[in-house]
């Protein structure tokens, strides 16, 4: 196990630790919930009172042209193609990622009807989207339960990279060769893996995927999502969402729909600008940092707490020190809420997934290992002194 001496030799040496200061975090927060809500970059901050009061509030209308307002949804998925490793026309950034779900799932089903298949650990709301789609389309649904192999008949597989659970990180390769002997197209889920885990959409020959944009990439709370086709698929699909700002020409105002090239013809209506340019900024704290190293460094920090959390007795359901892990990590406690609360009462924020998991995630741009360290420390004391029995813990909000 590590000594804090020791996490502060890591810091010292931390190529990522200069990046804390790009963060707007309150002083003494050990914030441990990246991986569901990102912390606010300076920047974003500050574009959001630019675009709220000179673009908005002085420029009015004009901003769509003068301030690039009308460019963002792509300029923004320009930023994310290079996070995952794909051509800049490939990704735009739209809607949620249950209705970019919905979108890219029914065009791929459009050009080939066949079954629908969603694991049954998967992020609720891809099976429940998935349920809409094949009650309105008539596509068996297929919910697959871990190891089963895939049917033959399917032919769209919904699948998170790294799971909003275990964190544990689904094997890219496999799945595609699996579902190609299938005939199946898979779309991959990036919520909990874009700005944390090495994507590299080429090389891994990935076609399809969907993500989050106020997870690791700090974009606020609701941000938009993104969606990624790849270039020689886009032209064959039509989105059944077919709204104006897909369309090739919007401001043609022509009466019949013709799709934009490439991924664009996935956006619908018109997007939410002050959203996204906080999520515009906030990439730009990306653009010189290699993925690799906040992967590597999201893993050692994982590692570092469950050492810490297994020293305690407690028990995971995530891949074990050592092994490839997302950014966050789940350990088993049967009063997990209010173990939970009695750390977000001290500052150590992390969350709570029922039946019994509390989970922390660990987002390297903001967090160093020594705030790992006292995180873990603090979890120690809260459970030895069982300070979490207090009645005031055991009251739960809607949001977990
Ligand atoms: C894997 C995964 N997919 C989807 C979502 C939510 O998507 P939406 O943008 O539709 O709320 C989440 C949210 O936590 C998630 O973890």
């Amino acid at each position: 196990m590590m000594s804090r001496a020791e996490a502060e030799k890591l810091d010292a040496a931390d190529p990522l630790a200069k990046f804390r200061a790009a963060f707007d975090l309150p002083a003494g927060v050990l914030y441990l919930d990246g991986n569901s809500l990102g912390a606010p970059p300076k920047r974003a901050l500050q574009r959001l009172h630019q675009t709220a009061e000179r673009e908005w509030g002085s420029g009015l209308i004009r901003s769509w042209n003068d301030a690039g307002w009308i460019d963002l949804p792509k300029s923004c998925g320009a930023k994310i193609a290079r996070l995952i490793g794909a051509r800049a026309d490939e990704v735009i950034v739209a809607d949620s990622v249950s209705v970019n779900l919905f979108k890219l799932a029914a065009a791929l089903l459009d050009a080939r009807p066949g079954a629908i298949a969603v694991d049954e650990s998967e992020f609720p709301t891809d099976g429940y989207v998935m349920e809409g789609l094949a009650r309105l389309t008539g596509a068996a649904l297929v919910r697959l339960k871990a190891g089963e192999t895939l049917p033959a008949k399917t032919r769209v597989l919904v699948r998170s990279l790294v799971d909003y659970k275990t964190g544990a990180v689904a094997d890219m390769h496999a799945t595609e060769k699996e579902a190609k002997a299938a005939g199946a197209a898979v779309i991959w889920d990036l919520s909990h893996a874009t700005g944390l885990i090495a994507i590299d959409a080429k090389r891994d020959a990935i076609k399809y995927a969907v993500g989050c944009g106020y997870k690791f990439l700090n974009g606020g709370p609701g941000a938009p999502a993104f969606l990624y086709v790849a270039g020689e698929e886009a032209a064959r699909l039509n989105q059944p969402l077919s709204g104006w700002m897909g369309h090739a020409a919007p401001f043609d105002f022509a009466p019949d729909y013709r799709p934009a090239e490439g991924a664009a013809r996935f956006s619908s209506g018109t997007p939410p600008i002050l959203s996204l340019a906080a999520l515009d900024a906030a990439l730009d704290v990306f653009a010189a940092i290699d993925v690799k190293a906040i992967e590597a460094k999201a893993r050692a920090l994982g590692d570092l707490f469950l050492a810490r959390a297994s020293s305690l007795g407690l028990r995971t359901i995530s891949p074990p020190v050592g092994a490839r892990r997302g950014g966050h990590v789940s350990l088993i406690h049967e009063n997990g809420y209010a173990v939970v609360q009695a750390l977000i009462a001290r500052a150590v924020i992390g969350d709570f997934r029922a039946p019994d998991l509390m989970r922390f995630g660990f987002s390297p741009l903001f967090l160093s290992y020594t705030d790992v360290f006292d995180a873990a420390e603090a979890l120690a004391d809260v459970l030895t002194t069982e300070e979490w029995r207090d009645p005031r813990f055991a009251r739960r909000g809607v949001v977990t």
